[in-house]
C-alpha cells in the first residue's frame, strides 16, 4: 500500500452508526496510522445525535478504544469535524460544506453514505442541491453500504436515483466480502497455480458447497433483521459476490474492469430457478429456542423488536446451478443463516471420485477429494485426500493437507475496510460491484423473493445450534450428497 497524495476530505454519513463504531472508524485510524492517508485529510462526520467537538472525541475514542493521551490519535482527532444535523433537511447540507471550508482546502471528497438505505436518495439530492457532487481541485466519489435495494425493481430505480447525481464511474458499492483476504486470494489461487484451473470445470467437478453461517442471532438488530432476512442480507450479496470470484472465466489480465466483467457474466449466467422448482430446491427456516456453544439461547420471535408472527427467514439452504460451458449440470448448494452451529464461511469443490478405482472397495469415511476456501474465521485453503495407512495391510484413510494464513504469515490480516476505504480511495474498483452486477443478482434472487412473499410460505422451524431444519438435509441427500462438516480444528490460530 502506498501513501496517498492529494488533500482529502472523507464525508462520513452515519457517523456514529453501528457500521461505523465497528468497523469505519477502526479502519480509517487503522489507515492513518499506517501514514497511508494524505497530509491534508479532514473528516467531516454527519448524525442527528447532539454532540459538541469535544463530546465527539470522547465517543470515537470509545468507540476505537484508544487512550486520548496517544499522540497518534491527537493528531487524528485533529482533523474532524462534526455536524448534527437531520440528512433529509438540505439545510445540513450548508452545514457540512461550511464546516468542511473552515478546515479543508480544495481537495478530493468522499462521500460515504453509512446510514440507514432508505436515507440514501434522499442523501444525493441534497448533495445536488448544494452542488456539492463534484469539486475543482479533484474527484468526488460516492461510497455506498449494501442493501442496494429491497428486490430488482427498488435497485434499478436506487441506480436511477444515483445516476442523476453521481456517474457510475464516481460511485463505490461495497460488498465487503469481496475484500476479505481470502477471497482475493482467490484470483492468485486459481489462476496464479497451475495445480487447479484445469480442474475447474464440469468434467472434474462434481459439486460445490456454500457454507456461511452464524452462531449469533440478530445481535440486537431487530427491527432491521424483521424487514430483510438472509435472502436479501446474505445470499442475494456476499454468497453471489464470492461465488462469482471463484468460479468465474479467467480474467485476460488485472485491470479491474475485465475482473469486474467476468464476475458479471458469471452473476447473469446464474440460472433462474423456476417459481414451480422454488419450493424443492430452496428451503427456509427460522430458529427457535436452543443451546449454542452450550448456552441456552432464544428463539427468533422472543427476540427484542420481532413481532411474535414474524415469518422472516433467518436460514436459507438451496440448490443453484449456472448456465455455462464450464459449470454444466454441476449443483451448488448453499446453506447460510443465523444460530446455526458454527460460525464458519467456507466454499467446497467437491471432485468426482476416479472412475473405476481399484480403491472402490476400500472402506474410505467420505470418498473423493474436497478442496475447501476457508474465508472465515482461521482463513485458510483445506485439501482432503486419500492415502494409504501405515501397517502391514492396505487400508486406504483420509488426511487434510491445509494452507493455513496466520501460521504462514505470521500478521493480522489486512481488515476488509481498510482495503475498501484505501481502494475506493485510490480508485481501484476490482472489489466494488457495479449497478450491473446489482442487477443481476436481484434478478437472480427474486423468484425467491416472490415465492417468500407468498402467504403459503412459512419457514420451518430449527433449534438454535442446530445445522438448519431438517430440510436442509433432504435437500442434498435426495441427490445422493450431502452436507460437508466444516472443521473446526483445520487452521486453528
Ligand atoms: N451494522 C452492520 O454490521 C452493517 C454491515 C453491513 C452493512 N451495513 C449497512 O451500513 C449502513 C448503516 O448501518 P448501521 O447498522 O450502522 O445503521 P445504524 O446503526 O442504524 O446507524 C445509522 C447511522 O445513520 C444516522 N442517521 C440515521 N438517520 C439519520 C438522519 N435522518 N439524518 C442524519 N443521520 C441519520 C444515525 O445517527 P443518528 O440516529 O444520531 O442520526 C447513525 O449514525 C446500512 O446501509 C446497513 O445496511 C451495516
Amino acid at each position: 500500500m502506498r501513501r496517498i497524495d492529494s488533500p482529502l476530505t472523507i464525508f462520513l454519513v452515519g457517523a456514529t452508526g453501528d457500521l461505523a463504531r465497528k468497523k469505519i472508524w477502526p479502519a480509517l485510524y487503522d489507515l492513518f496510522k499506517q501514514s497511508l492517508l494524505p497530509d491534508t485529510f479532514n473528516i467531516v462526520s454527519v448524525a442527528r445525535a447532539k454532540y459538541s467537538k469535544a463530546e465527539f472525541a470522547d465517543f470515537l475514542a470509545q468507540t476505537v478504544k484508544v487512550e486520548k493521551s496517544d499522540p497518534a490519535w491527537k493528531r487524528f482527532i485533529s482533523t474532524i469535524e462534526y455536524v448534527s444535523g437531520d440528512v433529509m433537511d438540505p439545510k445540513t447540507f450548508t452545514e457540512i460544506e461550511e464546516a468542511h471550508a473552515k478546515i479543508a482546502p480544495c481537495g478530493n471528497h468522499l462521500w460515504y453514505l453509512a446510514t440507514l438505505p432508505s436515507l440514501y436518495v434522499s442523501v444525493v439530492k441534497n448533495i445536488k442541491a448544494e452542488q456539492l457532487q463534484t469539486t475543482q481541485c479533484g474527484w468526488t466519489k460516492l461510497l455506498l453500504e449494501k442493501p442496494f435495494g429491497v428486490d430488482l425493481a427498488t435497485s434499478q430505480q436506487l441506480n436511477k436515483e444515483l445516476l442523476q447525481v453521481f456517474e457510475e464511474d464516481q460511485i463505490y458499492r461495497i460488498d465487503h466480502f469481496l475484500a476479505k483476504e481470502t477471497v482475493q486470494n482467490l484470483l492468485v489461487f486459481r489462476f496464479g497455480n497451475g495445480l487447479f484451473e484445469h480442474l475447474w470445470n464440469h468434467q472434474f467437478v462434481d459439486h460445490i458447497q456454500v457454507t456461511s453461517a452464524e452462531q449469533i442471532g440478530i445481535a440486537g438488530r431487530g427491527v432491521f433483521y424483521d424487514s430483510v432476512g438472509v435472502v436479501r442480507d446474505v445470499l442475494q450479496n456476499h454468497v453471489l459476490q464470492m461465488l462469482a470470484m471463484t468460479l468465474m472465466e479467467e480474467p485476460t489480465s488485472l485491470d479491474p474492469a475485465e475482473i469486474r466483467k467476468r464476475r458479471m457474466e458469471f452473476l447473469s449466467q446464474l440460472e433462474v430457478v423456476p417459481s414451480e422448482q422454488i419450493g424443492a430446491r430452496v428451503a427456509f427456516g427460522q430458529y427457535q429456542a436452543g443451546q449454542v456453544d452450550g448456552l441456552q439461547v432464544v428463539g427468533y420471535t422472543g427476540e427484542k423488536d420481532i413481532p411474535a408472527e414474524s415469518v422472516t427467514e433467518t436460514a436459507v439452504a438451496g440448490k443453484l446451478f449456472v448456465n455455462s460451458e464450464r459449470w454444466k449440470g454441476v449443483p451448488i448448494y448453499f446453506r447460510l443463516g443465523k444460530r446455526l452451529q458454527q460460525s464458519v464461511t467456507e466454499i467446497s469443490i467437491k471432485f468426482k471420485e476416479p472412475m473405476n478405482s481399484m480403491f472402490s472397495t476400500f472402506e474410505t469415511p467420505q470418498k473423493g477429494n474436497v478442496l475447501t476456501l476457508r474465508i472465515q474465521p482461521n482463513e485458510g485453503v483445506i485439501v482432503r485426500l486419500n492415502v494409504k495407512q501405515p501397517g502391514l495391510e492396505l487400508q486406504t484413510g483420509e488426511v487434510s493437507m491445509q494452507f493455513c494464513y496466520h501460521n504462514q504469515f505470521q500478521m493480522d490480516l489486512v481488515e476488509a475496510y481498510q482495503k475498501l476505504l484505501y481502494d475506493a480511495i485510490q480508485g481501484d474498483t476490482t472489489l466494488f460491484p457495479q449497478a450491473e452486477d446489482i442487477d443481476a443478482s436481484w434478478r437472480f434472487i427474486q423468484p425467491i423473493l416472490d415465492y417468500l412473499a407468498d402467504a403459503q410460505t412459512k419457514p420451518l422451524p430449527y433449534a438454535a445450534g442446530s445445522w438448519g431444519p431438517a430440510a436442509f438435509e433432504e435437500l442434498i441427500a435426495e441427490d445422493g450428497r450431502r452436507w460437508l462438516e466444516p472443521r473446526p480444528d483445520m487452521c486453528v490460530v
